[in-house]
């Protein structure tokens, strides 16, 4: 359908028939909240009333032992030496065990906690990143296939698996925002933007968090870390943050608060000092902006070691000082560090630490056993049976198969060389990753002894083409290495093929936690073994997995079709293959900015315009802001993805030129795809405040839909821009829209407007 002012009054007719049946249903909905709500009021009462007669009938030591959290079968950071853990639990010192899994282990230990005095169940956690079993793709390739629900869905799976394997709680979602790849943790996230990121975290909890705490199929999640933790210094990992109050609110927080506002069970701090203040002690974030502010009703657990760590920080004398200012502070649970379990108890003796704020604290984490129902039975998540069918449901993978194939970005598509015919006769599958299952997994996948369910770029291939196709093989190069020895042989096959897929970038150890890097280039003599095969003259494709923007000039300068996969977990194979045979149409959008060098970092779209703007495109001249040696802009930008098809943007229409008290503002405008194949859109809205009290970027997203559209079809899109959305942290840090122009830009990129146009905001 394209638009015209014919239908334009349908929709108003729509909208008016729509708001009555809305008014309706908010009305029943009212109703049903009342008598959710009133039970559920009723189940609270009944829950404080337990918790508060079990706390009476707790000892000091057995309170600290509830903040206490130590690691189990492995470890996943520096261990505080100390005593017998299981020893430990007996005595009731222990109230939560990290890096377990599996219904046999989980089951035992939970068996000693039964032998306690008081047999307070223990919580179980684990890093269930991106999947447990079935390994999805990496949160910053899910990022990129601007699918909320393929998302929600990824961790709903992972939930699943994880609960049946009787773990109670996922260190995830990881919702800090970076802007700079060389931060080694871009990986976990979700890219640059606050937006995007504050809906991913949303749809991330709902899924793990599932029907709500209790259900035998969800996990508690946690969002991390907290805060700022993604703008580390010069993206060294574990590095200071050094950041004004506006961008801390602005652009760090948006996605802890869409977090609490979503439900999480849990938060955890961060390694990082914001402005000097260690956040694992600082007061100011955890106890005035999360259980303050915000009314945070989870707990609050150090990252690993954090507390001890404040006396390497300079911020704690030693580790007794380190655990008063860290419980003074708001931090619940201790992870590892051994600091509370140590010295809280002479802490309160002293009076140093007021007995209120460790009940505070233990309530708060025994409201979370209360709620996953471990009072009813500690070992319902310990069902050997459920366990086995959940970790080897074939509809999981799947799903992971549908979300990996959402998270290819394709970058470049010269000449329409993709897709692939599937009766190619000859195939060159060159490259270090296309026989690699461990490295299509990513960082933070959950270890297993077995990963041969793993599904490589070189099975998928031989999987899609058809059985007259010949596929020939050579590694070419070691990413970690430099020797060309392998040249020759990935020539050679490359001569004898029709067409030489590629599969470089980085291995799974390249990118992640403490896997920061200066240099962001494709790692080793990659980039020259794509030199030496594209010299063949035959035509290449080149598939890059990684765990962060790269940078690859020469490939994307020279090579005609470039597919960004990042780590895609145990479907990658097929997925890839998917979209190199067009069984698939990629739709990935990237959520973070590509640099053209390492220079330009930190680097993302919504930068403030400068009093001397540069010309984009440019090497800058005459005193403006820019770079003398190479274009302000980046090689890729934030939000750019190609498909198989081509899209028309059209008829941008805004419902009113101002906006008044209490209206919002409605945009209508049509896409259409005018390729020969179905595919989908991704279609963005960025708003820029014109002037404002405080200086505004030069773009921020504001929605974004995912469309489906077949070949010629046409669609009306419809967003919505209310106050909120032209809202901001002003310098008292109120957030409010000031009246004035705002431009309204559409677009397939944050550097691909197509509409534009603008209104006044009135007050
Ligand atoms: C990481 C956390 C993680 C924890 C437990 C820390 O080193 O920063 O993100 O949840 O270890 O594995």
């Amino acid at each position: 359908m394209k638009f015209n002012n014919g239908n334009w009054t349908m929709i108003k007719a729509i909208n008016e028939k729509n708001n009555y049946l809305h008014r309706a249903l908010f009305f029943i909905c009212l109703v049903c909240i009342h008598f959710q709500l009133k039970a559920q009021k009723g189940n609270e009462q009944q829950m404080n009333v337990f918790i508060d007669a079990l706390m009476k009938k707790m000892t000091l030591d057995e309170k600290v032992g509830q903040l206490n959290q130590y690691a189990s079968n492995w470890s996943t950071g520096p261990i505080s030496p100390g005593g017998n853990i299981i020893q430990e639990i007996k005595e009731g010192r222990v109230g939560s065990l990290l890096n377990v899994k599996g219904v046999d282990k989980t089951r035992a230990l939970q068996e000693v906690a039964m032998q306690s005095r008081l047999k307070i169940p223990l919580l179980f956690a684990l890093d269930v990143v991106h999947g447990y079993k079935t390994t999805f793709p990496i949160p910053l390739a899910e990022a990129a296939s601007w699918d909320l629900n393929a998302i929600k869905q990824s961790a709903r799976i992972a939930a699943i698996e994880t609960a049946a394997s009787g773990i109670h709680w996922t260190f995830a979602p990881m919702v800090d925002i970076s802007r700079d790849p060389r931060w080694g943790r871009v990986m976990e996230g979700a890219g640059e933007d606050p937006y995007l990121g504050s809906l991913i975290a949303k749809a991330r909890i709902k899924g793990f968090q599932g029907n709500g705490l209790g259900s035998l199929d969800a996990v508690m999640a946690c969002a991390k870390h907290f805060a700022a933790y993604g703008a580390a210094i010069g993206g060294r990992d574990y590095n200071s943050v050094d950041m004004s109050e506006h961008t801390l609110w602005e652009i760090y927080l948006p996605p802890f608060k869409a977090a609490v506002d979503a439900g999480v069970a849990t938060m955890m701090n961060s390694f990082n000092d914001l402005n000097g203040i260690p956040a694992t002690g600082s007061a100011y974030l955890q106890r005035d902006i999360l259980k303050g502010k915000w009314k945070f009703k989870g707990f609050v657990v150090s990252d690993w070691g954090s507390i001890g760590e404040m006396v390497e920080h300079g911020y704690a004398v030693d580790k007794s000082d380190a655990a008063q200012k860290a419980i003074l502070a708001g931090n619940d649970m201790d992870m590892e560090s051994r600091s509370y379990t140590a010295n809280l108890a002479q802490l309160v003796k002293e009076g140093k630490v007021p007995i209120a704020m460790i009940d505070d604290a233990v309530k708060r984490i025994l409201t979370k056993k209360y709620e996953m129902g471990l009072f009813d039975d500690p070992f319902r998540y310990c069902n050997e049976q459920r366990e086995k069918d959940a970790i080897n449901n074939p509809q999981h993978r799947i799903i992971a198969r549908d979300v990996a194939q959402k998270s290819i970005v394709l970058l470049k598509n010269q000449n329409n060389l993709l897709p692939l015919s599937k009766s190619t006769k000859t195939i060159a599958v060159i490259g270090p990753l296309a026989k690699s299952k461990e490295d299509m997994l990513g960082f933070w996948n959950v270890p297993w002894q077995d990963n041969s369910d793993v599904v490589t770029l070189y099975e998928g291939i031989e999987k899609k083409v058809s059985n007259s196709t010949k596929l020939l093989y050579a590694a070419g190069v070691d990413p970690n290495d430099t020797t060309k020895s392998g040249f020759a042989e990935a020539v050679n096959a490359a001569l004898q093929s029709d067409v030489v897929i590629v599969s470089v970038g980085e291995k799974r150890s390249m990118s992640g936690e403490a896997k920061s890097r200066s240099n962001i280039h494709l790692p080793g003599v990659q980039e020259d073994l794509i030199k030496a095969l594209y010299a063949t003259g035959k035509p290449i494709i080149v598939i890059i997995n990684a765990g962060r923007p790269l940078i690859f000039d020469w490939t994307a300068n020279n090579v005609p079709a470039i597919i960004y996969t990042w780590w895609l977990g145990s479907e990658a194979g097929n997925a890839i293959a998917n979209v190199l045979f067009g069984d698939y149409n990629p739709s990935g959008k990237l959520p973070m900015t590509f640099p053209r060098t390492e220079g330009q970092i930190p680097i993302h779209y919504d930068y403030f315009n400068t009093g001397r703007p540069a010309p984009e495109n440019t090497k800058v001249v005459n005193f403006r802001s820019g770079y003398i040696d190479l274009p302000k802009t980046p090689k890729y930008a934030f939000g750019y993805g190609l498909s198989y098809t081509t899209f028309k943007y059209e008829g941008l229409k805004l419902s009113d030129s101002m906006m008044t008290k209490g209206k919002n503002i409605e945009v209508y405008f049509t896409l259409t795809n005018t390729g020969k194949v179905a595919g989908e859109e991704v279609a963005q809205l960025y708003i820029r405040d014109k002037v404002a009290s405080l200086v505004r970027p030069v773009k921020e997203l504001k929605g974004f839909e995912k469309v489906y559209l077949n070949p010629g079809e046409s669609k009306v899109i419809h967003f919505k821009i209310d106050r909120d959305k032209l809202s901001f942290y002003n310098q008292k840090l109120e957030w409010k829209a000031e009246p004035g122009t705002f431009m309204v830009m559409i677009g397939a990129a944050s550097d691909n407007i197509q509409l534009q146009s603008s209104f006044k905001l009135i007050d």
